[in-house]
């Protein structure tokens, strides 16, 4: 197969997520939209979201189109998954269409994984279940990488993740990259929604700590990442009640005291305002939940370059 997949940061090596995160950091800085590059002309990328998704989902279509590709955006339920096509059968069928790269989000964690089996071009993982989100992570470390160096070997970083560890495919694919970098991630959160294997996500010199009380972690942090609820993927009930998880994990006025003046607040959205993120927190000038969404362009435009092997000429 020409070209690379990406669907877990494993896939990555270290020289690789600093390579992405300077291309995509000098796009940020090199072009204005709605400049368009010609990198991509040419190529044929398809969306397969079986899952909803905005940031996502339109951060990857416009990153194809500022790179000169013709986009073809499939939702789940208009793809013949829906009258029983398996994932192996769907991917044969797009590749048999001649797309040259494929975008897949999928409830089902692994299936990203299963599509590029049989697809044979490159395929970017947009999230799985609880699996991976890479590219969320890599916009996260973008992110980051605009206000300090997050490649320099000075002192480990301290990031700080608070939530629904358990089922966030964000929470993975960040504590992987952070500690490939060789910084240090401390996991918030009730025993319910814990991550079970902490462990199996140490990649490279950094290490994962869990905690389950949030404030005693906030005064050393670089990072705050919080995380979103995931109800959809609750089997049970988990979370008591959201007014006692606001209390205990919520980040607010009262918590924005106790985070450091230069470190960064983040959130990889859809964000349940009031409960993992009060208003008073947007208005906060460490909040860089927005830059996010924007960093995602130009991260998943570096990738879509890098995947297809092409050079990014701004
Ligand atoms: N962060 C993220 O994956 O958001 P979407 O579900 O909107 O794509």
């Amino acid at each position: 197969m020409k070209g690379r997949s990406l669907i877990s940061i494993d896939d990555l090596r270290t020289a690789e997520v600093r390579d992405l995160v300077l291309s995509a950091d000098s796009l940020s800085n090199d072009i204005t939209p709605p400049d368009r590059l010609t990198t991509l002309t040419g190529c044929f990328i398809v969306l397969m979201f079986y899952e909803p998704s905005t940031r996502t989902r339109v951060s990857f279509e416009v990153a194809g189109e500022r790179l000169g590709a013709d986009v073809v955006n499939i939702a789940g339920d208009a793809s013949s998954v829906v009258k029983g096509e398996s994932i192996a059968d769907n991917a044969m069928t797009l590749s048999a269409l001649s797309f040259d790269l494929a975008v897949i989000r999928h409830s089902e964690t692994g299936a990203p994984k299963e599509f590029a089996r049989y697809f044979e071009r490159p395929v970017l993982n947009a999230g799985d279940g609880v699996g991976e989100h890479p590219s969320q992570a890599l916009t996260d470390a973008l992110t980051a990488y605009r206000y300090f160096d997050i490649f320099a070997k000075k002192r480990p970083l301290s990031i700080v993740i608070v939530g629904d560890l358990a089922h966030s495919r964000v929470a993975h694919s960040n504590a992987k990259m952070w500690t490939m970098l060789g910084h240090g991630v401390t996991l918030v959160g009730p025993k319910s929604l814990m991550e079970k294997n902490p462990k199996s996500l140490v990649r490279g010199k950094g290490h994962v700590k869990t905690a389950d009380e949030l404030d005693e972690h906030l005064k050393g942090a670089d990072v705050v990442m919080a995380l979103r609820i995931q109800r959809e993927r609750h089997g049970r009930k988990v979370v008591p009640s959201t007014g006692e998880y606001a209390k205990k994990y919520g980040l607010n006025a009262r918590r924005l005291k106790m985070i450091p003046e230069t470190a960064l607040i983040m959130h990889p959205g859809p964000v349940n305002r009031g409960i993992e993120v009060q208003e008073e927190v947007y208005d906060d000038p460490r909040c860089k939940i927005n830059e996010q969404v924007e960093n995602g362009v130009f991260m998943r435009m570096a990738l879509l370059a890098w995947a297809l092997g092409r050079k990014l000429e701004v």
